[in-house]
């Protein structure tokens, strides 16, 4: 797919199928998330994909602020990759140009994902064995989709919301959002 579509088309997707996420499709999203732009060039982030123990990880994430609703087990991610990046060294952002890389590389791959920053670090830290020196910033959960979301245009709202079991997602509009300055 074309970069400009897929990035209209993703969505963050909270409802997955029981089907396990090919290692392939991970090594791929690792490696979109390796080259993707590191402020001065110091490449602070590390990455675990996650595949099994997959309750223990749910277990420690939070969906869906807006929303009387979270996931259920059965509809839980089939793998998640942490990001991790070593303290004291690099920026912040590396993260989440590396997060939306990996959710850019999963849509591609037909895969749905969500980028989590509500998750519960210190339980997370005892799970994935954090190497000494890095600290979890994000984890990004994915696997087959099995729900649709879509965006809504010229809202006023942000917050999204389940109509007829489709996620509705406002997005302000485009005139909103850019300032010319000449
Ligand atoms: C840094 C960051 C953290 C997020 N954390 C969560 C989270 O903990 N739980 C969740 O359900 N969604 C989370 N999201 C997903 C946002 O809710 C989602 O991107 C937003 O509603 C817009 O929807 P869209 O991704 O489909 O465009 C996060 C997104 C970002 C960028």
């Amino acid at each position: 797919m074309d970069t400009y579509e897929t990035l209209k088309e993703r969505r963050s997707i909270r409802r997955y199928k029981d089907k396990e996420v090919p290692k392939a499709v991970l090594k791929k999203c690792i490696n979109a998330a390796r080259l993707s732009p590191s402020a001065a060039n110091l490449q602070p982030l590390r990455f675990i994909t996650i595949r099994r123990d997959l309750s223990d990880i749910f277990e420690c994430t939070a969906w869906a602020g807006y929303l009387d609703w979270e996931p259920t087990e059965e509809e839980m991610p089939r793998a998640y990759i942490a990001i991790l990046k070593e303290k004291e060294t690099g920026w912040e952002m590396d993260a989440g140009i590396a997060a939306q890389s990996i959710c850019l590389t999963a849509k591609n791959e037909g895969l749905g994902s969500c980028i989590l920053g509500a998750i519960d670090k210190e339980g997370l830290k005892d799970l994935l064995s954090i190497p000494e020196g890095f600290e979890l910033k994000l984890l990004v959960g994915m696997g087959y989709p099995d729900e649709k979301s879509e965006v809504i245009e010229d809202s006023e709202d942000v917050e999204y919301y389940y109509e007829d079991d489709v996620l509705k997602v406002p997005k302000k509009p485009l005139d909103e959002v850019w300032i010319e300055h000449g």
